[in-house]
């Protein structure tokens, strides 16, 4: 069910695709392509396609059937005669150069469980493809640098699969790419910088591989809403340049990495983000009093770092009167003490400190633990105690929190501040678990 809703939404923004792009004009050139590497049985004689560019991948779609070793739900069966639109998985429609003909634009195998050894010589043959969605299967190999050439590519989900190899540096060819998914393989390596300057890219999916590398510099060039970078191994702190994607960033997942260092202020200068997550790193230092100018955020996780408070080790009130806060996780730290603000909190069950040092409230952390830690904190860079206090907005919120909120800025029909605020759907939390295995 949800395969089908999911591909009709994709089918809305194809079409809008195939309406708005401007005309790229395929040249002769486009047309050649190098050899199928296994060699395609040959087409009957008395086959007739609808038009030239379906003959062309006929024989691209029979050598990938052979390749396949895998088929539990009987999918490739499908995959015979010259009706090449009618194959389970394949969807026609007119390429943007030519929109009396007919061409395979887009391929949706999501949860089709298919074994094959390589996407190469297939994904790459198929030169009008727009959208590739093949999650939840069985491809090994690596990416084929191939699909450099796909022109009209704008959406590639090879997310789930056994993919392995360097990270798919020939995306960075695809002019038109804005949704790149490739979670849940075993890619190595590092992430080329180029990634966080290809100004197509509206989502970054990279979580659950096996990327080795600290973050680059150049992080806060994206311009992705929705950026997922968890579960992997990438060191160094959180570049300062994270704040110039201010005007774009909306969810920012890099739980569960190796990242070290102080948290850098410009963090508060995201004002669009509603999900920021770098729990369990190995972050330190105090939290930036600019946190509290995350004006959208809803779900905010520092859980499981070396964090400790402001003076005193407190936990910035600022922070905790940010309204839209649904889930303030700081649990697993050093913090030692609370403000009113906080405890509110505390109670309505927002703010989680668990695992802290903070006396009063339960679960916390062994004395000896705190006292090893708070005696030598870790000590931050010299710029991070010149910005550390700096609040780059005018806090509004009006502290303590209000039992109610009738005008303002917040969002229609919220209950009042005392309770717990259910969060809104966040799309990269979902894109931390294999989705669609089956
Ligand atoms: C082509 O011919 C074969 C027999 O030679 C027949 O089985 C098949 O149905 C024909 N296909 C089409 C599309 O006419
Ligand atoms: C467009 O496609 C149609 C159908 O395949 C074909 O007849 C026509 O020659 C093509 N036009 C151009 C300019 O290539
Ligand atoms: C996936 O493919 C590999 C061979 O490429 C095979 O060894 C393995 O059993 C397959 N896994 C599943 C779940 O089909
Ligand atoms: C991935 O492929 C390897 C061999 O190529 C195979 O042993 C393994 O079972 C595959 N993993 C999955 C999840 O199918
Ligand atoms: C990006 O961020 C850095 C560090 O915060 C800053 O020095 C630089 O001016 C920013 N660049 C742009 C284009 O905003
Ligand atoms: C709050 O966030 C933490 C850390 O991300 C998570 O473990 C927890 O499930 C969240 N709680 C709710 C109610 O969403």
């Amino acid at each position: 069910m949800e395969h089908y809703k999911h591909f009709l939404s994709c089918n809305v923004i194809l079409l809008l695709l195939l309406l708005t792009l401007p005309a790229v004009v395929h040249g002769q050139g486009a047309v050649q392509q190098p050899p199928s590497p296994s060699p395609a049985p040959p087409v009957p004689l008395n086959f007739t396609f609808t038009d030239l560019r379906l003959a062309v991948v006929y024989p691209v779609i029979q050598a990938f059937k052979l390749t396949i070793t895998s088929d539990p739900l009987g999918i490739t069966a499908s995959w015979a005669g010259p009706d090449i639109c009618s194959y389970t998985g394949f969807y026609c429609d007119a390429p943007p150069d030519n929109l009396s003909a007919t061409a395979i634009a887009a391929v949706d195998f999501n949860g089709y469980r298919l074994s094959a050894p390589t996407l190469g010589g297939f994904i790459d043959l198929l030169p009008d493809l727009a959208l590739f969605h093949a999650n939840s299967n069985n491809f090994s190999g690596t990416i084929p640098s191939g699909i450099a050439r796909l022109p009209y590519l704008y959406e590639l989900d090879i997310s789930n699969n056994n993919l392995s190899g360097q990270f798919p540096s020939a995306v960075f060819e695809i002019a038109g790419l804005s949704f790149l998914d490739i979670r849940f393989n075993s890619f190595t390596g590092s992430v080329p910088p180029q990634v966080f300057s290809q100004y197509s890219l509206d989502a970054l999916f990279i979580n659950n591989n096996n990327f080795i590398m600290s973050l680059p510099s150049n992080l806060g060039s994206t311009p992705v809403l929705y950026l997922t970078l968890a579960n992997n191994k990438f060191t160094g702190p959180i570049p300062r340049t994270i704040g110039n994607a201010s005007s774009t960033l909306t969810e920012v997942l890099l739980l569960n990495n190796l990242l070290t260092g102080c948290l850098p202020y410009e963090i508060g200068l995201l004002k669009k983000a509603t999900v920021f997550d770098v729990g369990n790193n190995l972050l330190t230092g105090q939290l930036p009093y600019s946190l509290a100018c995350l004006e959208s955020i809803e779900q905010l996780n520092f859980a499981g770092n070396y964090l400790y408070g402001e003076i005193f080790f407190k936990v910035p009130e600022a922070l905790c009167g940010v309204e839209s806060l649904a889930n303030l996780s700081l649990s697993g730290n050093f913090f030692t003490r609370i403000g009113p603000t906080c405890w509110k909190l505390v109670k309505s069950g927002v703010l989680d400190l668990r695992k802290n040092c903070i006396y009063g409230i339960p679960d916390q952390r062994p004395y000896w633990e705190c006292s090893r830690l708070l005696a030598h904190p870790k000590v931050c860079p010299n710029y991070w105690w010149h910005w550390h206090n700096y609040v780059p907005c005018k806090i509004s919120h009006s502290p303590p929190l209000p039992p109610q909120n009738p005008a303002g800025k917040s969002r229609p029909g919220r209950p009042p501040s005392q309770q717990a605020r259910p969060a809104s759907v966040s799309v990269t939390y979902r894109a931390l678990t294999n989705h669609h295995r089956l």
